[in-house]
C-alpha cells in the first residue's frame, strides 16, 4: 500500500498579507508543493481569502501551522539548572509566574531548552532555556478562527521563531558551509511589526517584536504628500518617477526604525560580547527604497536579503515559479511554520 505523504501548510496571516507554503515529506527530502498570497482590506473576511486563496492555488491539504503575535505573547531567555524534559515542564510554570505580566492562570506556557552552559559565577553547568507564554484567550480565539475556516491547527508558533526555523531549514539544504559560530539577525519588516531574532549558528540568542513598521512608512507618505492611506500605500509600493519624494517621506520613519533595530543589537552585544556579524532583511518591507541603505548606515554593517526557498525544491504544476522567486523574500515566516512539519 503507499504511503500517504505528509503535508503541511506554513500559514502566515499577516496583517495586511497572507501567505501559504505548503511543504511534503518526500522522505529523503522536504518540497514545496503548494503556494499562494494575497492581500487583505481592513474589515474582509480573512477566513474567506484564506479559502479563496488555497482554492485558487490548488492546495489541498487542510493541516495549517500558523502563529500569533502581539502583546499578548511573551518570551524570555531564562537560566535554569540542568534538568530533564519532564521536570522542565514543572520548572517553566513556576519561573513563569516570575517573567511574565500576567496571571498564571491566564495563559499558556511553552518552553524549550536552547542549549548547555557554563555559569561565570559557579562555574557550574546550567542550560539556557526559552520560555513562552502567551494568553489563553488569544490562542483560542486564533484556533476557533482557523477551524470555522475548515482547516486543522496542528500546532501555534511565534513568528520569530518561524523566521528562525526557516533560517534552519535553509542551512539543512546548503551546499555552502557556514559558520557555525557567527551571529546572524533576522530582520523582518512587516505591516504592523518588524521581528528580530539573532543566532548563533541554529540557537536563537534574543528576539523582540517592534511596533513599527510598513504602515508607518505609509502614513509619512500620506502626511508628507497630501494623500490618502489607500493611494499612499499604492504609491508607495509602485513610486514610478516619484520616488525621491516618496524617500524623502519616509526617510524619519525609517531612521527610527532601524535605531530601534539597533537598540536591540546593542543589547546582544553588551549582554553576550558577540558582534552581529549579519543581518538579514525580509518582510514586504525590505523592498523599501532606501531602507537597506539606511539600515546599513545606522547598524554600520552588510544588510543583505535572503531567500527561504533558494535550497528547496519546488514539486508541483500549480506553482507559479516566477511568482514564488520574486515573492521569496516576504515567504521566510510562512516556510518556517511549514518547516514544522519536520517536528510533527
Ligand atoms: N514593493 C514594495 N515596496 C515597498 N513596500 C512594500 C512592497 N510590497 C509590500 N510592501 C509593504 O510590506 C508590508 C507587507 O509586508 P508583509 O507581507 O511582510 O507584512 P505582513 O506580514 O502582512 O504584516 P505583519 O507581519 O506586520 O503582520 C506592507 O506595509 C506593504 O506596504
Ligand atoms: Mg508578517
Amino acid at each position: 500500500m503507499l504511503r500517504k505523504r505528509k503535508s503541511v501548510v506554513g500559514l502566515d496571516i499577516g496583517a495586511s498579507e497572507i501567505k501559504a507554503v505548503e511543504l511534503t515529506d518526500f522522505g529523503d527530502s522536504v518540497k514545496i508543493t503548494g503556494f499562494c498570497h494575497c492581500r487583505v482590506e481592513p474589515g474582509e473576511d480573512i477566513g474567506v481569502r484564506i479559502n479563496e486563496m488555497l482554492h485558487e492555488a490548488g492546495i489541498k491539504s487542510r493541516r495549517v501551522v500558523t502563529s500569533v503575535s502581539g502583546r499578548s505573547v511573551i518570551v524570555r531567555y531564562i537560566t535554569l539548572p540542568l534538568m530533564n524534559d519532564e521536570e522542565l515542564k514543572g520548572a517553566l510554570r513556576y519561573e513563569a509566574d516570575k517573567y511574565i505580566p500576567f496571571e498564571i492562570d491566564e495563559v499558556s506556557i511553552d518552553g524549550q531548552k536552547l542549549e548547555d552552559v557554563e555559569s561565570s559565577a559557579s562555574g557550574e553547568q546550567e542550560m539556557r532555556v526559552l520560555l513562552c507564554a502567551v494568553k489563553k484567550d488569544l490562542i483560542q480565539d486564533h484556533i476557533n478562527m482557523i477551524q470555522e475556516t475548515g482547516l486543522t491547527p496542528l500546532a501555534i508558533d511565534v513568528d520569530a521563531f518561524a523566521l528562525g526555523n526557516a533560517f534552519e531549514l535553509r542551512n539543512q539544504n546548503s551546499p555552502r558551509v557556514d559558520d557555525e559560530d557567527k551571529i546572524v539577525a533576522l530582520v523582518d519588516v512587516g505591516s504592523v511589526k518588524t521581528n528580530i531574532n539573532i543566532l548563533r549558528g541554529n540557537t536563537s540568542y534574543f528576539s523582540r517584536e517592534v511596533y513599527l513598521a510598513g504602515d508607518e512608512l505609509t502614513e509619512g507618505v500620506a502626511r508628507q504628500l497630501h494623500l490618502d492611506d489607500h493611494e499612499a500605500e499604492e504609491l508607495k509600493r509602485n513610486p514610478g518617477d516619484r520616488e525621491s519624494e516618496i524617500c524623502e517621506a519616509i526617510a524619519p520613519t525609517l531612521d527610527d526604525l532601524a535605531n530601534e533595530i539597533h537598540l536591540s543589537f546593542d543589547y546582544f552585544e553588551n549582554q553576550f560580547d558577540r558582534e552581529v556579524g549579519e543581518v538579514l532583511i525580509s518582510g514586504g518591507c525590505a523592498q523599501t527604497p532606501g531602507l537597506q541603505e539606511t539600515f546599513e548606515r545606522v547598524f554600520d554593517r552588510q544588510v543583505l536579503s535572503w531567500d527561504p526557498t533558494e535550497n528547496l525544491e519546488l514539486k508541483g504544476d500549480r506553482i507559479d515559479i516566477e511568482d514564488l522567486k520574486s515573492y521569496a523574500g516576504q515567504l521566510p515566516i510562512a516556510v518556517g511554520l511549514g518547516a514544522r512539519l519536520l517536528m510533527l
